[in-house]
């Protein structure tokens, strides 16, 4: 079956939507450093882009998690493969994500990382699928809507490929 990737977004589109939220975190966050929290693979791309735009001072930390079970769909516990190697304690965090889908692991996780002590908790995502929520959870600064399909580039993986690709495309097969 051949495979084939169709643009959804483009890769000036993205850059400059990511320009303009580096702009919008700078201004809400003046005067303060901002603690951002990329979740490991598909948040790498974003965060690092994300971060070269903010104006205000910067510090970075990563984790990543997996779901317990074998479910396709995620039950939302989640275990940490990596934790963070700093603590949140007063500092102004934004967890930077790839796209929030169900919202199950992100909810789970954003509640983990409350009970840190931060000062301030953001949620900061390239993505959103609202039709796919079954959790609630608030987004602080949405990068794109997206309608529901399984999309791949700037991070995000079908089978760990195509994280490499400076666009958002749909995967088809014909
Ligand atoms: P959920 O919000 O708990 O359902 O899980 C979201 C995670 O599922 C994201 O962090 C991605 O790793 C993955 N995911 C959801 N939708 C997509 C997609 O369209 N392409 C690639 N990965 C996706
Ligand atoms: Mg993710």
């Amino acid at each position: 079956m051949a495979e084939r990737v169709e643009v959804m977004l483009t890769e000036k589109e993205v850059d400059d939507r990511i320009q303009a939220i580096g702009e919008q975190i700078s201004r809400d966050y003046a005067g303060r450093q901002v603690h951002l929290v990329c979740v490991l693979k598909g948040g790498s791309f974003f965060m690092c882009e994300l971060a070269k735009r903010i104006t205000v001072p910067v510090s970075l930390d990563f984790m990543s998690v997996s779901s317990y079970g074998s479910d396709t769909k995620s039950s939302g516990v989640i275990k940490i493969v990596k934790d963070l190697d700093e603590s949140l304690k007063d500092k102004d965090v934004i967890v930077v994500e790839d796209i929030v889908d169900s919202g199950r692991t992100l909810s789970y996780l954003l509640k983990m990382l409350q009970g840190r002590g931060p000062r301030s908790m953001a949620l900061c995502t390239l993505l959103d699928k609202p039709e796919r929520r079954v959790v609630d959870v608030h987004v602080d600064y949405t990068g794109f809507q997206i309608p529901d399909e399984f999309v791949v580039g700037y991070g995000l993986d079908y089978d760990q490929r195509y994280r490499n690709l400076p666009y958002i495309g749909v995967v088809k097969f014909d």
